[in-house]
């Protein structure tokens, strides 16, 4: 019978109630569980040797088995090349790449280890579904080891256009072991494009249909928006309904209207113009001044890597001048926190909000948009302001406040409509991005992808 596996650098916390920020685990773990497999990854630990075998769990219906990385591995192929080189150059931030072809040679060596392990582990007919840019390399380490399954890539995050990832010195290379994959999917039309320009500008590629062949490779391209079981989301929001956190975050508001916003802390995610936005609407709003709080929630993420230090001192400092300006003896305007908060009682603080604020600079898809509207009460729906640069935007901008993170100002006008939106417009709104949420959520994403593989 045929298997799924999947491989992914980070897999879901085996411990039972442990929660981790990040789409991708989010998503794989939602997809997963209904149709069982096996997931390959790494276990989080870098005290490793590179001989260290994996280890094996299985916990409902998915096998996870896990291998540690070495402190080697994880400076090189996690910290440097995949987070220090793709991660900024794919949101456009070229800024903050910093090269170095020994982090490189790491990053292909990992995927070997990887490779190798699967060679032991995949039965002939097993379909192997591989995900996002630390994994690159997989099929082309695979196919050297001898594998000839079908192998499919999905990339969570924006594939940059041709002169972007150009900047990265092996960009030939990287494209090249991506056409070794039978399919490659991105989150939306754009990505698809991008990478599709690349191919057949610098690699003489020509697209048929969805079918783009690069040399000898024919390759299936296409976009796959990643979406979340809206009705399981609205079930969770509704759990905490009477959890003492909630309790808690209500009095501390004292019936002011509640903007939330929840990220990984990212230089992607936008959060200082966030902050300056909000500040912008006290100063240029006056009657929403002591009326509204914001709430942002971002744990803290890669803070090894130099560039995530320091937005985490940049958002310090914002947060504390616009208190430090705003704040009155009852209220304080921005809540920042950096902790996770268990599933359900993230969704419940969506719930009891008014205002949803999910503005990255660039972003894959962003579930957090898609969770906000799903954890909304039907009778009386919050407003979500999205960034035109969040891959949801393709799907979510008839019922968002779309808004430009590079425009502060607009930024604002966005939130002082949302924050007087009347309720007829909230619910036609809502009632639109919810059809939109079902039409394409977390089953069809799987299905589509997998079917494709399969065909
Ligand atoms: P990214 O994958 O870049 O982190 P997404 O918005 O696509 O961004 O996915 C983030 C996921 O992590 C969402 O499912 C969100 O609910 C979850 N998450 C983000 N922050 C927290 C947090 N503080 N606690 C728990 N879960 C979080
Ligand atoms: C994004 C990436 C994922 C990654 C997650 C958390 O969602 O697309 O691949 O797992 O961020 O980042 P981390 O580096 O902690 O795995």
């Amino acid at each position: 019978m045929s298997r799924l596996i999947v491989v992914s650098n980070r897999v879901a916390p085996i411990t039972e109630g442990k929660s981790t920020a990040g789409g991708l685990v989010v998503g794989v773990l939602d997809a997963l569980r209904e149709t069982g497999g096996i997931w390959l990854g790494w276990s989080g630990d870098i005290s490793g040797e590179p001989s260290t075998a994996p280890v094996t769990e299985t916990v409902d219906n998915i096998d996870f088995c896990t291998i540690p990385l070495t402190q080697r591995d994880y400076d090189r192929y996690y910290r440097g090349f995949s987070n220090g080189v793709l991660w900024p150059t794919f949101h456009y931030r070229i800024d903050l790449s910093q090269y170095n072809g020994e982090d490189y040679k790491g990053y292909v060596e990992v995927n070997q280890r990887f490779a190798a392990l699967l060679a032991t582990l995949a039965q002939p007919t097993d379909r192997l579904w591989v995900h996002d840019y630390h994994l690159i390399p997989l099929a082309q380490a695979c196919r050297e080891q001898g594998l000839d399954n079908r192998i499919g890539f999905f990339l969570h995050i924006p594939f940059p256009s041709p002169s972007v990832l150009r900047t990265i010195p092996r960009h030939r290379e990287l494209v090249l072991a991506l056409c070794q994959y039978d399919l490659v999917g991105f989150q939306t039309q754009g990505d698809t494009q991008a990478f599709v320009d690349y191919a057949t500008r610098h690699l003489d590629g020509v697209l048929e249909g969805d079918i783009l062949q690069v040399g000898e490779r024919r390759i299936r391209v296409g976009s796959y928006p990643i979406g979340i079981h809206p009705d399981q989301v609205k079930t969770l929001s509704k759990q905490s309904a009477r959890s003492k956190q909630l309790d808690a975050l209500k009095a501390g508001l004292q019936h002011r209207k509640l903007i939330v916003s929840v990220d990984r802390l990212d230089y992607s995610k936008g959060l200082v113009q966030r902050f300056d936005a909000f500040d912008c609407l006290l100063e240029t709003a006056p009657q929403h001044r002591g009326k509204v709080t914001l709430v942002q929630i971002a744990p803290p993420s890669r803070q090894d890597v130099q560039g995530y230090r320091q937005i985490r001192r940049q958002l310090e400092s914002a947060a504390g001048r616009i208190n430090g300006k705003w704040t009155e003896l009852s209220w304080t305007p921005i809540r920042y926190m950096n902790r996770s908060y268990e599933r359900s009682l993230l969704m419940s603080f969506f719930r009891a909000s008014q205002v949803g604020l999910v503005t990255p600079m660039r972003d894959g898809m962003n579930l957090v948009a898609k969770e906000y509207i799903a954890s909304q009460p039907a009778d009386d729906p919050g407003v979500l302001v999205l960034s035109e640069f969040a891959g949801a935007a393709a799907e979510m901008q008839d019922g968002a406040i779309m808004v430009n993170p590079f425009d502060t100002k607009a930024m604002a006008d966005g939130l002082d409509l949302a924050l007087r939106m009347p309720l007829q417009q909230r619910k036609k709104r809502y009632e639109h991005l919810m059809e939109v949420l079902r039409a394409n959520d977390l089953s069809r994403w799987r299905d589509r992808f997998l079917g494709d593989l399969e065909s």
